[in-house]
């Protein structure tokens, strides 16, 4: 019953605050009575991926908790796992405001925030002092200024300072919002890329003698021969799992609404069958044991199986959280 009303003053306002009053009342108020609004005790739905034992499939996406302020706040709601960030070595404030719009008819969300974060030490900072214990991943980037050539740089300094902190790390290559990030999806830039991360887990799990799993965001805006040269050079890198997908540049299933023509990615139902299709193909081209987390357009319990049958492993939820709430959760989590 909360989240509706919350819902309807936030979205009478603009999203970029509503966001922000949002994250800032759930990190002020995780730890007081008021939780009990949010706080929810769901089944036991287990897995194992990657070699990580979740409570239950679903997580929350990158983006909504850039700077890992609301931890414990998001493990309330019964999440089986929360991915923050993306988060850059240095912070950065993005892209010139507005950059958040809804498409409510399409329970959709086009974004051009521009990794707008604190850096990663304000954020490693937070995951100390939060308490939830569950699973954490840590979603990591480069920054605007870094040229490509030396973009891998950046997400090894990433690495290194949230490798102790996090049970998985997500290097996020796919998002439209930095010029020029998506070019490292493909051919020697990638395997260029994914072969340096490779090296400096395995340095960090010899130094630190613990393995995180590494896993690679990946764009829903590639036709089938870019997913098999993607699946390959996860498979020749060795990667530990792949997050599919991130927002599409794509404006078909929304043309003519207001907002649709803002320049951003596009999140929410209107990206659901693209994340699936790219995860039907990214399971034939990876075979079996890769682990997919499959992300984009959940919004109730069918996308959700829908994205499982597809070959998807685990699950993630942005947009049709924002529109739903945490009811969302217990609804997917339970029907699992
Ligand atoms: C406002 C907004 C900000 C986002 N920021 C990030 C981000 O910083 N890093 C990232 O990997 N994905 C980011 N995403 C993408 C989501 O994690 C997710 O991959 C995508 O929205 C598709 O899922 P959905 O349809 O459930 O939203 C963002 C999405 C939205 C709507």
């Amino acid at each position: 019953m909360f989240y509706p009303i919350a819902k309807k003053i936030m979205f009478a306002c603009d999203a970029e605050w509503s966001h922000n009053f949002a994250l800032g009342s759930l990190k002020q108020l995780a730890h007081s009575p008021v939780s009990a609004l949010w706080r929810q005790t769901l089944p036991a739905k287990p897995v194992t991926v990657a070699g990580i034992r979740f409570d239950n499939p679903l997580g929350l996406a990158a983006g909504l908790d850039k700077n890992a302020e609301c931890i414990d706040a998001f493990g309330q709601m019964g999440f089986g796992f929360i991915e923050v960030g993306t988060v850059t070595p240095k912070p950065q404030i993005g892209n010139d405001k507005p950059r958040i719009f809804r498409l409510p008819k399409s329970e959709a969300i086009i974004n051009r925030m521009g990794f707008n974060n604190k850096g990663v030490d304000y954020l490693v900072e937070n995951v100390k002092n939060a308490r939830y214990d569950g699973v954490l991943g840590i979603n990591i980037g480069k920054n605007k200024d870094t040229p490509n050539e030396q973009g891998k740089d950046d997400y090894i300094h990433c690495m290194r300072k949230v490798y102790l902190h996090a049970t998985y790390i997500t290097v996020n290559i796919s998002s439209p919002n930095t010029p020029g990030l998506r070019d490292l999806q493909f051919g020697d830039a990638l395997l260029d890329l994914l072969n340096s991360i490779k090296n400096e887990q395995l340095d960090l799990q010899a130094k630190h003698d613990k393995y995180v799993p590494i896993f690679i965001k990946i764009a829903p805006d590639m036709d089938l021969i870019a997913v098999n040269q993607v699946a390959q050079t996860l498979l020749q890198s060795k990667m530990d799992g792949v997050v599919a997908t991130n927002t599409t540049l794509e404006r078909a299933a929304v043309a003519g609404q207001l907002h649709a023509n803002e320049a951003g990615g596009l999140s929410g139902l209107p990206v659901k069958a693209k994340s699936t299709e790219v995860i039907r193909q990214l399971r034939a081209a990876v075979g079996k044991d890769l682990p997919i987390i499959g992300v984009g357009g959940i919004h109730d319990a069918n996308s959700a199986e829908e994205k499982l049958a597809a070959g998807a492993n685990l699950l993630q939820v942005y947009t049709g959280f924002i529109y739903q709430g945490p009811d969302l959760v217990k609804q997917i989590v339970t029907s699992l």
